[in-house]
């Protein structure tokens, strides 16, 4: 039900409140949609699952940790902190360098599809679910990602455009996942979100001179939220051992955690003047990323990527040329290139996944706090 006193996204309880609030004085919208309603490889996607499947999952095994974390979510400490402030600088999107311009809308719908991508499966495991537990725990989450989404359409508005999230959920492509594979993508997905966030925010602490956009001074608050999603998911993997635990599962793992590295590779890689205006240079940035998402990883994945393997970094670069090759080819429609590239980005990925990895024991105890 939308409550009419409403204001903002930042403010509200619940998923539905949110969402309600962000529909509010949508500017052009079209061509932000556009891009959001891609589905490639590497643009954010709308997933479903066997909900059924989730809602009979059972946490009394991990009673206390889960008890803990959901009332942490509760307690709610970032309600009203998502919205523009007194510490919203003026940003000059007329006077903006193009290229950095055109990069950073890009970033920044690339980014809004991907946290509403989280709403929208974790509001429709609310909505279906009857395990309190669950449904508690989704209800919390999708909270948390509409009033994230609802931000940076705030952003957007500004340079005139916005993402029409309504528009999206009907019409958007769902992509189907075994629960299992949602728990391995989607706590990646948060912890990843959790490093890359963290990495900018303290990066632009020490260095305020690259700060050209307000919207990194709330990264520290969203990027705690993205964590704590994130113990969520351990500790839903942490209810069934034998998730990360056999050696089939583990090469899924293994599988889920080279795409991840290798898509925000890549990714990353198609922005270089957006990473030259936070001054950050890109391999520095991928490497200090994958080195933390492994390392918070260790709480529930018994191996972890070896990135300081000497085929690691050229097999990374190797890919990323491979994939420039592709979309070189795809759009002039050189079909024989388009085959080469294909195969060499193939090539490249089997080798990175071959790399030996690293195993390691995993605690009893998931729970961790974010400490970077
Ligand atoms: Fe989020
Ligand atoms: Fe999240």
């Amino acid at each position: 039900m939308k409550d009419t006193n409403l204001s903002h996204s930042a403010d509200a309880s619940t998923v539905e409140e949110a969402l309600a609030a962000d529909n509010q004085g949508v500017v052009d919208s079209e061509s932000a949609t556009a891009v959001a309603l891609q589905n490639t490889l590497l643009t954010p996607r709308f997933y479903t699952t066997d909900f059924d499947a989730m809602d009979s999952i059972n946490v009394d095994g991990i009673r206390e940790e889960w008890d803990t974390l959901i009332n942490q979510m509760k307690a709610d400490p970032n309600k009203g902190h998502f919205k523009k402030n007194e510490d919203w600088d003026h940003v000059d999107w007329d006077g903006m360098e193009p290229k950095l311009r055109a990069e950073f809308i890009d970033f920044l719908i690339s980014s809004c599809t991907a946290e509403f991508s989280g709403c929208v499966l974790y509001k429709e495991m609310k909505r279906r679910g009857n395990n309190k537990d669950i449904v508690e725990l989704f209800q919390l989450m999708a909270r948390d990602e509409a009033r994230h989404a609802g931000f940076i359409n705030d952003a957007l508005r500004e340079a005139g455009i916005a993402v029409n999230l309504g528009f999206l959920t009907q019409n958007k492509k769902y992509t189907y996942f075994r629960p299992k594979f949602i728990y391995y993508a989607t706590y990646l997905s948060e912890k990843i979100g959790y490093a890359r966030y963290i990495t900018i925010y303290r990066h632009l602490e020490a260095n305020p001179e690259y700060r050209f956009h307000p919207i990194f001074k709330w990264f520290r608050e969203w990027c705690n939220d993205e964590f704590s999603h994130g113990e969520a998911f351990a500790l839903l993997m942490k209810t069934d051992p034998k998730l990360t635990s056999t050696w089939y599962n583990k090469l899924w793992i293994k599988f889920f955690l080279t795409a991840f590295c290798a898509t925000m590779y890549i990714r990353d890689h198609q922005r270089p003047a957006f990473h030259a205006a936070l001054g950050i240079d890109p391999d520095e940035y991928a490497h200090e990323v994958f080195r933390k998402t492994f390392e918070i990883s260790k709480q529930v994945y018994p191996l972890m990527l070896d990135i300081d393997h000497p085929r690691w970094q050229h097999t990374l670069e190797a890919l990323q040329r491979a994939n420039l090759d592709l979309a070189e080819a795809e759009a002039n429609g050189k079909f024989f290139k388009k085959i080469g590239a294909k195969a060499r980005a193939g090539m490249a990925f089997a080798s990175l996944y071959l790399i030996p990895a690293k195993t390691h024991e995993v605690n009893r105890v998931t729970r961790l706090e974010p400490a970077y």
